[in-house]
């Protein structure tokens, strides 16, 4: 049977952030509520140069050199966070990253769920067409607005995947639990900037699809919690994760519960310091756990996927042997203590920018904003929307 995973990924997160203490200040909350009852203590914050183009292609941008690109035959990127109604941000990624034309080319919406759609096909698609790859970008920007019990929860960010056979990462079990219902949890019209969201029905949400996803899973492998190193989950704020966890471990061994705790707090570093990534988010806890988490070439590690809406999928993968190699550890945690901080006016001011909606030209440079990455969107002309690499 062919061996197909993940063969290469990246990750890129805006170099703005705020601390959760001081928007619980400025909130008149108790920052313990934001540090420890929702469980994150930082959010990355996005500019007015950064879209999920730009963010995708930058995150692509980590591993490409590394890669055949001739060889890349599917770019599939998820995300809820579309700037257009028409054109897949796919098409402005292609071009900006050059890929080859004989591509096919398309985006994937359904909330979160939206990049693990992309990874299902592209495994497909690999198993199929013999010696091909495919790239497979989450990007995202989370937004519920000011002052609402969703804006701790808010971030920004992308991660970008080759999916290939003979992977160097993560090799994937064939099999996966998916479950699917029409649940009103989360949703964004077109005519708002902002989600609606009924907060606690949506976390009661993902945690009934985890068991009915988890406990399928187990039943059609026959795996058991304890073969697994290290569990992973879409994180909208890490204490999702540890409720989710919790109905993981229950009944196991203290061992098996201290080992996966242990592996869970690894996975949500990176979450608990950017927010939620929406589609990326079950992937950048992967990132995490394999820049700080304890493992070894072969070791299971499953992945819980839930978009609101509500589909869910449960599905795990093998490390693969010299794993190590393809991922640079120092660099994620480097970047991250070397973020701007923002204060919460300069946060307000900028989120209230990047709501605006223009419908006339115009142009942005690096210069007049932060642009935090190489391409960065550039305005927009003839309706057109711009993008540019710095000094090309
Ligand atoms: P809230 O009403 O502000 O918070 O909403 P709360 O009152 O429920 O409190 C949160 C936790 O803080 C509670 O702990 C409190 O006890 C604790 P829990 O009972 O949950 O363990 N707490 C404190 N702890 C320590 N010291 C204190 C203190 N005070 C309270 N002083 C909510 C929180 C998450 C609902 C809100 O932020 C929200 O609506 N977020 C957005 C929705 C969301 O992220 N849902 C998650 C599941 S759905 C999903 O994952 C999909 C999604 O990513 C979208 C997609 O698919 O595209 C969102």
């Amino acid at each position: 049977m062919s061996t197909v995973g993940i063969d290469q990924i990246g990750v890129y997160t805006p170099a703005q952030y705020i601390e959760t203490t001081e928007l619980a200040k400025r909130r008149q909350v108790d920052p313990n509520k934001y540090t420890i009852g929702i469980g994150q203590n930082q959010m990355a914050v996005p500019n007015p140069t950064t879209d999920i183009v730009s963010m995708g292609a930058n995150a692509a941008r980590t591993f490409l050199s590394k890669v055949d690109v001739s060889q890349i035959g599917l770019l599939v990127v998820g995300t809820e966070s579309g700037i257009d109604q028409s054109k897949a941000s796919a098409l402005f990624i292609k071009s900006i990253l050059n890929l080859p034309n004989q591509l096919r080319a398309f985006e994937v919406k359904e909330a979160c769920f939206g990049a693990t759609a992309g990874v299902m096909m592209a495994q497909d698609y690999v198993k199929t067409h013999p010696g091909k790859t495919a790239l497979v970008i989450a990007s995202d920007i989370s937004r519920y607005g000011l002052n609402t019990g969703g804006e701790v929860t808010q971030g920004a960010g992308a991660v970008a995947m080759l999916i290939s056979e003979k992977p160097r990462i993560v090799e994937f079990l064939p099999e996966s639990a998916s479950y699917s219902d029409d649940v009103n949890d989360f949703w964004r019209p077109n005519y708002s900037e902002t989600a609606f969201v009924d907060g606690k029905y949506s976390t009661e949400k993902y945690l009934e699809f985890f068991t009915h996803t988890f406990d399928d899973y187990l039943k059609q492998t026959q795996l058991k919690v304890t073969d697994f190193a290290a569990l992973t989950y879409h994180l909208p704020f890490t204490k999702m994760g540890i409720k989710a966890q919790r109905l993981a471990l229950e009944n196991q061994d203290e061992a098996t519960k201290t080992r996966l705790t242990a592996q869970f707090e690894a996975s949500s570093k990176y979450c608990r310091q950017i927010g939620n990534l929406y589609t990326g988010s079950l992937y950048l806890s992967l990132v995490s756990l394999l820049h700080q988490g304890n493992l070894n070439s072969g070791d299971l590690i499953g992945f819980y996927s839930y978009g609101s809406g509500s589909v869910a999928e449960f599905f795990a993968g093998r490390l693969v042997a010299g794993y190590q190699n393809e991922i640079a550890t120092n660099h994620m945690q480097d970047f991250l203590a070397s973020r701007q901080k923002l204060s919460i006016d300069e946060y307000e001011a900028i989120y209230t920018e990047c709501g605006k909606v223009k419908t006339d030209d115009y142009e942005l440079t690096p210069e007049a904003v932060i642009s935090d990455g190489e391409v960065y969107f550039a305005g927009v002309k003839d309706h057109l929307r711009q993008y540019k690499v710095k000094g090309a």
